[in-house]
């Protein structure tokens, strides 16, 4: 990658362990779960427990040994820009979900040395069949989630989960990481600015009915070849709408990438694509390095149709329709059945394939496609766990056999029930060409594919077509560009539309957008060097003090911005409901006995928020030391200014949306540095609006006078 000066390979996740217990229920005074009790303790514990949901030393350590495999993987197939000195934390709230995790002190006063991401990961039980589950916590001043919390049910901690486990650490983190809605909204462009498009929802005419996209220019990039889908009528990739809450919205689209890893469900042949990698990439927080991507087989080549039509248009090994048959799998790597389901209900207007509206594929968040489903022995490539295969038909399995439909039957026999079937045989791409083996003949095939007889066999056997077995890349397809735009630029109907920052009929050169706006030098191979204060592709973007993000803020070009619908678990809320929690801040709620503030919602994060940020803020704002004197005389007055401005700078008014960036009034700053004798810059932007701001633009407006 020519640009890999600014982003260096490097993204050392750093782990901090919790006990399997949730934190709940110290809070809540109710005992542990006691397996060991016979029977099992009922009624106390959040559900009926067994030993399986307990993390012993031996799951403990498989996760752990999965954890530092999985950092492995991501240090390697994503950069960051380095966390400057230590990572630090905030601490606003306790990190995550189900009461979270709370962060050790020395996260927040110290930080971390060398990481770009803590993860807080806890072995919970969890109910129903839930895997694990993961939620970012805090995000740096540009949004990027540099703390998350990650929970491995200990039940599926098993040796027989090994290679699940792995899968499921890779599909969490990424959600960590961005592959989120919440993420989505702090994404940044290439000039590091929040994207105005990450995903588009509208109502599509062909699949007849409301889906969502993601708009990246990347995901779209990747698509395109993966599909072969260079029309402009391909505008975005789907996300999944089926699989309720925590799975619609976050997911791909099943029925479109089938086995990849950020799919709403994941096993052990999970792969990651291009197209992942490509959407944290768009994030504008990472660099993918796309050799870390698998061979996705699913939709491969299949042109813009695969897309953007209905699934019962799909052709060949995408689609069945008759749970009679049998075929080979789309991959042929295996023979399968083809599963249709009768519901007890009716199925949505747009997955009625079949004349009666109860039928339909047996996955839901597939779209109730219907398509070939592998035999659990009915593996062409792996031996073990294939039954054996058909002497009579000439079949032979291992990793060079593969799937293909045939009406061959040795001389002197009869097929069974069908004349037409299919078989696993052996293939070899040589000479350009594919070659089938039955009985350890081997023959060439057509180049479009077609039937080829064998001697001593009655019947025919179907090649398929060349390119289908014989990976040629690129696959001759209509609408492909000039190389591949360098991976620099969109390709639409053959032509090049170059990402901000390359220029050319092939997008191989790069170039100084606006000779970098004149914030930044352009060096020679075309890329700009920014002056301090200022960052992006153009060196257009202001960056912010990093007083922002230590109070929670995120940046965007130069302005701090804080929003309650930022942070995990924070609302609106009304002083008075805050009272009992916030005792250090009573006499500045109960002032404002009516406002609405924006704070924690959850009881146990509430009372971490006042020991965790308000104390220390007012810690650091009543002067002490050299100031003791001072203090003494003005007593009551510079310890009141001190508590209400912590408690301003922890909890902020909601505006009417509870989506406007807050801040703290400056009048609020002013009254504090009269009544403390202290100097605090007020026009520090990143906490303190300006002079002319008026109520509701800010919190603790009026205090100036109130105080004097
Ligand atoms: C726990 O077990 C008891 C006894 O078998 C049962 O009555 C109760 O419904 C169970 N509770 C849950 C949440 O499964
Ligand atoms: C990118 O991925 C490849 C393939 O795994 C790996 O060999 C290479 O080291 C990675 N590059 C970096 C900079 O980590
Ligand atoms: C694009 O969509 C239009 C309208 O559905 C269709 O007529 C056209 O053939 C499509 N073009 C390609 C290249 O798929
Ligand atoms: C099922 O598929 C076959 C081949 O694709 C087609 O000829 C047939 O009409 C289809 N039947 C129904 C009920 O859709
Ligand atoms: C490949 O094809 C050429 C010409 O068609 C032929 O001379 C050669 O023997 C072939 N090689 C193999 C390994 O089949
Ligand atoms: C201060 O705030 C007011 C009201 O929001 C705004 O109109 C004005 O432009 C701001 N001034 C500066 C210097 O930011
Ligand atoms: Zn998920």
């Amino acid at each position: 990658m020519p640009d890999s000066f600014f982003f260096f390979f490097l993204l050392f996740l750093s782990f901090l362990f919790q006990l399997g217990e949730p934190t709940g229920a110290s809070f809540s005074g109710h005992p542990s779960c006691n397996p060991h009790g016979d029977p099992p303790v009922y009624g106390d514990c959040w559900y009926n427990c067994t030993l399986d949901d307990i993390a012993g030393e031996d799951k403990k350590h498989r996760l752990r040994k999965a954890l530092g495999q999985t950092a492995d993987w991501f240090r390697r197939a994503l950069a960051v820009e380095p966390v400057k000195g230590n990572l630090r934390l905030s601490g606003y709230s306790a990190c995550g979900q189900d009461g979270g995790v709370q962060l050790p002190r020395e996260y927040v006063e110290e930080g971390v040395a060398n990481a770009d991401l803590i993860l807080l990961v806890t072995t919970r039980p969890t109910t129903g069949n839930t895997l694990a589950w993961a939620v970012a916590c805090e995000r740096d001043q540009w949004g990027r989630a540099i703390a998350g919390h990650v929970n491995v049910a200990p039940r599926h901690l098993t040796a027989e989960a090994e290679t699940l486990l792995s899968a499921t650490l890779i599909h969490e983190v990424m959600h960590v990481l961005g592959f989120d809605p919440h993420a989505f909204a702090h994404f940044r462009d290439d000039r590091k600015r929040r994207r105005i498009r990450v995903t588009e929802q509208a109502t599509d005419e062909k699949l007849g009915r409301m889906v969502t996209k993601v708009v990246l220019p990347r995901v779209i990039m990747h698509s395109r070849y993966h599909y072969g889908a260079f029309s402009q009528n391909f505008t975005g990739l789907e996300l999944e709408d089926g699989g309720g809450r925590g799975t619609s919205g976050s997911h791909w689209e099943k029925r479109l990438l089938m086995n990849e890893i950020m799919t709403g469900s994941v096993d052990t042949r999970s792969v990651v694509s291009k197209m992942t990698l490509a959407l944290l990439e768009d994030s504008g927080w990472y660099r993918a390095n796309y050799s870390m991507s698998d061979h996705l087989d699913w939709g491969r080549n299949q042109g813009t149709e695969f897309v953007t039509s209905p699934c019962n248009h799909w052709k060949g090994p995408y689609h069945c329709n008759a749970t009679q048959i049998s075929g080979c799998t789309y991959n042929r790597e295996a023979e399968g059945y083809c599963p249709i389901v009768s519901y007890s209900g009716e199925l949505p207007q747009w997955a009625r394939y079949f004349p009666e509206a109860n039928k339909g594929g047996q996955s839901s968040l597939a779209d109730y496609c219907t398509y070939f489903v592998a035999y659990s022995d009915g593996s062409c490539t792996d031996t073990n766990s294939a039954r054996a295969p058909d002497r009579m038909l000439g079949e032979m399995r291992g990793s060079g056999s593969r799937c293909m439909a045939s009406s061959l039957v040795r001389s002197g026999f009869v097929r069974g029930s069908t004349t037409q079937g299919n078989g696993c045989y052996q293939h070899r791409c040589v000479n350009n060409t594919l070659e089938v083996a039955v009985d350890g003949i081997w023959k060439v095939c057509p180049e479009s594919g077609g039937p080829v007889q064998y001697p001593g066999f009655n019947g025919e056997l179907i090649c398929p077509a060349y390119h289908e077995l014989c990976h040629v890349d690129p696959v001759p397809l209509s609408g492909q560009c000039p190389n591949s735009c360098n991976f620099n630029g969109d390709c639409i109907d053959g032509k090049c539309h170059c990402f901000l920052g390359f220029e050319g009929y092939d997008c191989n050169l790069r170039s100084c957008p606006n000779n970098c706006v004149g914030h930044g030098e352009c060096l020679a191979d075309g890329v700009c060097e920014c002056e301090n204060g200022y960052t992006g592709i153009d060196c257009s973007t202001a960056v912010c003090d990093e007083q922002c993000s230590l109070h929670g803020g995120v940046c965007n070009n130069g302005e701090c911005e804080f929003r309650c619908s930022d942070y995990a678990g924070y609302t609106c809320q009304s002083s008075s409901s805050l009272l009992p929690n916030l005792l250090v801040c009573k006499d500045v709620l109960e002032k404002d006995a009516l406002g609405q503030h924006c704070a924690p919602s959850e009881l146990s994060i509430l009372q971490q928020l006042e020991e965790v940020v308000v104390m220390p803020n007012y810690q650091r704002l009543f002067p002490g030391g050299p100031r003791k004197f001072l203090n003494y005389i003005r007593g009551r007055d510079c310890d009141g200014a001190a508590k209400r401005l912590a408690c301003w700078i922890s909890i902020q008014k909601c505006d009417k949306d509870g989506d406007n960036r807050l801040r703290v009034c400056h009048s609020a700053c002013q009254s504090y540095n009269l009544a403390c004798g202290a100097s605090l810059d007020c026009s520090d932007q990143t906490l303190f609006s300006n002079e002319s701001e008026g109520e509701g633009l800010c919190t603790g407006w009026g205090e100036l006078d109130s105080w004097l």
